[in-house]
């Protein structure tokens, strides 16, 4: 079994580079799919889910060559048979082959979605659109299969009344080359649907709205290739402000776009963080004094769900007692428990976790529960005094690449170990 291990209470110090966006690229690569052409891009996170998507896309018959941060894609041999289940239950991102295959072939079998334990995790929304667009939903077995019956799917106009990432993207992408218009209504508005929209009008679709909450796509008949750089991640990015200000003596996150990280930073402002935001990076000083705040997530672009874990171990520093909200994933609490076996005064009341501070954390053996809690629990134990080991880390490094290097080039004691 692999874990992390930190020997925490070192104060870091230098410059880390956020790569491309995890929550991007797990659709981008997907939706090459629909290309008549080779597609090239740069800026892919040596992330997990990117090998995954990889085997993925191989195995349904693309050719793909990797050199770094580039992929180049020929989707050219891509087949419509079964996908992989075993690959598809590790990812839940793979819920993205859907609306490409359905978009290419008119039909999708896929095995259902796996991913992190957020609570039930369900894509009724993504069905509701698919079936709005002419395919038809049958079970069989642990696969799912989506057809069309062999006809093109068709445009329509669909009302999401929770918003959603996933399912606005996977509507975007079944549209691309549908027969006819789609209008999405109540669009999610993050950053990575913006990526997703520029990379396929860039391959010839003729998506208008994406970052708004009307999104509309005329179909066409051909897309052909393109070459494509990936947006910064913006949660990589405040995992590292936030773990900056909980143990730095001066760092600089770079790559970094500050228009994507607006509602992250107002909270840091709130709690009194010293930083400056320069033209793609932010310089985080050593800290001072802070005051403890409360968070209400929200969709973008209000404070992302995917930041309240990462921020916790530096709210635990500040002076007061508040709480965190998590509105769109009320279950992300499991790293609450992991963060009180290392001192910690927080806890869960009643759906919200209510913290009080400031809080000297002592290293002990902790477990990741899902993508975030593990980064949280990362900056935890580089807070806290004495050892720490992290397990579960599998989680860790599905999202964040090079963790461990990039955690060492800032003076910090850290090693993955296998046992
Ligand atoms: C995306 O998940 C991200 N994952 C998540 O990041 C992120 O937390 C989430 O958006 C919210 O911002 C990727 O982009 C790969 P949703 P997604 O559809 O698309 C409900 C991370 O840490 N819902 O926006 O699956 C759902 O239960 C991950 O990087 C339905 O009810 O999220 C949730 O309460 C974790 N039916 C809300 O909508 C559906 O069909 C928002 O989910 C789909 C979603």
């Amino acid at each position: 079994m692999r874990k992390i291990v930190i020997n925490g209470g070192k104060p870091l110090s230098g410059q880390v580079a956020v790569s491309g966006a995890k929550n991007s690229v797990v659709a981008l690569i997907p939706a090459i799919i629909l290309a008549d052409d080779i597609v090239t891009l740069d800026g892919v996170p040596a992330i997990s889910d990117v090998d995954s998507l990889i085997e993925i896309m191989e195995i349904m018959g693309a050719k793909v060559k990797r050199d770094g941060e580039t992929l180049e894609i020929d989707p050219r041999g891509v087949e419509n048979k079964p996908m992989p289940y075993g690959k598809i239950n590790s990812l839940r991102a793979s819920y993205y082959f859907y609306g490409s295959l359905l978009g290419r072939f008119g039909e999708a079998v896929v095995g259902l979605p796996g991913g992190c334990d957020l609570g039930p995790r369900p894509i009724d929304l993504h069905l509701k659109a698919f079936e709005a667009m002419g395919a038809k939903v049958s079970y069989e077995g642990d696969n799912m299969r989506l057809s069309t019956g062999g006809k093109a799917v068709h445009g329509t106009q669909i009302f999401f009344d929770t918003v959603t990432v996933g399912a606005t993207i996977n509507t975007m992408i079944a549209a691309a080359k549908a027969e006819g218009r789609t209008i999405i209504e109540n669009a999610a508005r993050e950053p990575e649907i913006i990526d997703v929209a520029t990379l396929l009008n860039n391959m010839g679709a003729h998506i208008r709205g994406a970052g708004t909450d009307i999104i509309t796509i005329e179909g066409v008949k051909t897309l052909h290739g393109t070459r494509h750089q990936v947006i910064p991640d913006r949660i990589e990015a405040g995992s590292y402000i936030a773990m900056a200000a909980a143990v730095g003596e001066g760092i600089k996150v770079t790559n970094v776009l500050y228009e994507h990280l607006e509602s992250f930073i107002a909270k840091l402002d709130e709690m009194g963080v010293r930083m400056t935001v320069e033209e793609d990076a932010i310089f985080v000083e050593k800290q001072e004094k802070l005051k403890a705040v409360s968070i209400k997530t929200a969709p973008y672009p209000g404070f992302a769900t995917d930041l309240q874990q990462p921020l916790t171990p530096l709210l635990l520093k500040a002076e007061g007692r508040a709480t965190i909200t998590d509105t769109i994933y009320e279950k992300r609490v499991n790293h609450v428990p992991e963060m009180a076996r290392m001192g910690a005064n927080i806890s869960t009341v009643g759906g919200r976790i209510v913290y009080e501070g400031p809080n000297d954390l002592t290293g002990a053996p902790v477990k990741a529960t899902d993508l975030r809690a593990g980064a949280a629990l990362v900056t935890a134990g580089l807070m806290a005094k004495g050892r720490t080991e992290i397990t579960n880390i599998e989680f860790i490094l599905r999202g964040y690449s090079n963790i461990i290097e990039k955690l060492k080039a800032l003076g910090a004691d850290i090693e993955l170990i296998e046992e």
